[in-house]
């Protein structure tokens, strides 16, 4: 069954995928499934010609947990009405993911050998419910849902990217925060021997990259983890096998790769903040009224974007989310807590 979230901004759900193709797709899959043994492929490659964004998209190599899941997968789960989804090909080729290199192209080329199976993330901190689970334990007990939701980079591109995942918050409730539980803190895998970038400490961050949310931010509704994108397991680039995504903030929140997370009291260390505080807030809402130190950050280059067709238009607040989010800051200087 299709389930709808119902839409309170911009973030339109209404076109839910008919149930025809739905079931279409299913069958496709099942059929896949029969072919290629336990490999998933992609939900819409049974297309005669394939939805736009979705050209080229290769299955991976899930796990075979990952395809009973889509199976169950609710579909079109919440959609930006009206932007056309970001081929995959610039999703996964033009991509933020300095443990594998400071370039654009260099996490595609890199990523590759990244072993992402077994996989395990530890739950730790203010919680009833501590614990160590494999990746496929951890996802088990949720349905995957499709989020269709832009991307802002703070270095002012944009994408609109079909997410897989779960909502964080209900990861969170099942490790029972305690009331000590004010904050969120992420870590990335540390593995130099399969992320050069971790060897060079490019740009003097200090390994493993961390992020952090506040408790209200990540039990936000919109606020998930993802395990997959365009109807297809994560590639490495993107942040295999688990990664974070708030949609109303800047890229750099969404940390790849997890392997931590932790409930704790006081705000956490994060990455880019560390690195450079006048740039980087902790917060890092989307602000078309607050600029980077170094450019404004009122525009933005939606990809695929080039020098004839340079794709910009407004940055909206909160990336459009306002309606869902706008309340989490109510009284706050947002140019002070950027
Ligand atoms: N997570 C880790 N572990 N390492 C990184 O370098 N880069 C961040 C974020 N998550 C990064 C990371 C930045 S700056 C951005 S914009 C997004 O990932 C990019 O995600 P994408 O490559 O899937 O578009």
């Amino acid at each position: 069954m299709l389930i709808r979230i119902p839409p309170r901004s911009r973030c339109d759900s209404s076109e839910i995928t008919p149930e025809s193709v739905y079931l279409s797709r299913r069958r496709f899959m099942g059929a896949g499934a029969a072919l290629l043994g336990s490999a998933a492929l992609p939900v819409w490659a049974q297309a005669q010609a394939p939805a736009s964004g979705y050209e080229g998209v290769e299955p991976g190599n899930p796990p075979g947990w990952f395809a009973q899941k889509l199976d169950g997968a609710r579909w079109k789960a919440m959609e930006v009405a009206g932007e056309s989804i970001t081929p995959f090909q610039d999703a996964s080729h033009y991509n933020n993911f300095y443990e594998f290199g400071p370039d654009k192209g260099d996490p595609a080329a890199n990523a590759g050998g990244l072993p992402t199976e077994p996989w395990t993330v530890k739950i730790d901190g203010a919680v009833g419910k501590p614990g160590q689970y494999s990746l496929e334990d951890l996802v088990q007990p949720h349905t995957l849902e499709e989020r269709i939701y832009r991307m802002r980079c703070v270095e002012a591109w944009s994408m609109v990217i079909p997410w897989l995942g779960f909502p964080l918050g209900d990861l969170l409730k099942r490790a029972e925060p305690s009331s000590k539980a004010k904050y969120v803190s992420f870590e990335t895998l540390s593995d130099p021997e399969h992320m050069p970038g971790q060897k060079s400490r490019f740009g003097l961050i200090d390994w493993p990259y961390r992020e952090g949310l506040r408790m209200d931010e990540a039990m936000n509704p919109l606020t998930i983890l993802a395990v997959g994108m365009y109807g297809r397991v994560l590639p490495n680039q993107n942040g295999a096998p688990l990664r974070l995504v708030v949609p109303w903030k800047y890229g750099f929140k969404g940390i790849k790769s997890i392997v931590r997370i932790s409930l704790v009291e006081e705000q956490p260390y994060t990455t880019w903040q560390n690195l450079a505080p006048n740039e980087y807030g902790f917060y890092a809402n989307v602000n078309p009224q607050v600029d980077h130190p170094r450019w404004t950050q009122a525009r933005e280059r939606r990809l695929p974007s080039g020098l004839f067709s340079p794709n910009v238009r407004d940055t909206l607040m909160f990336n459009g989310y306002g309606d869902e989010v706008a309340s989490l800051y109510q009284g706050m200087d947002l140019a002070k807590y950027y």
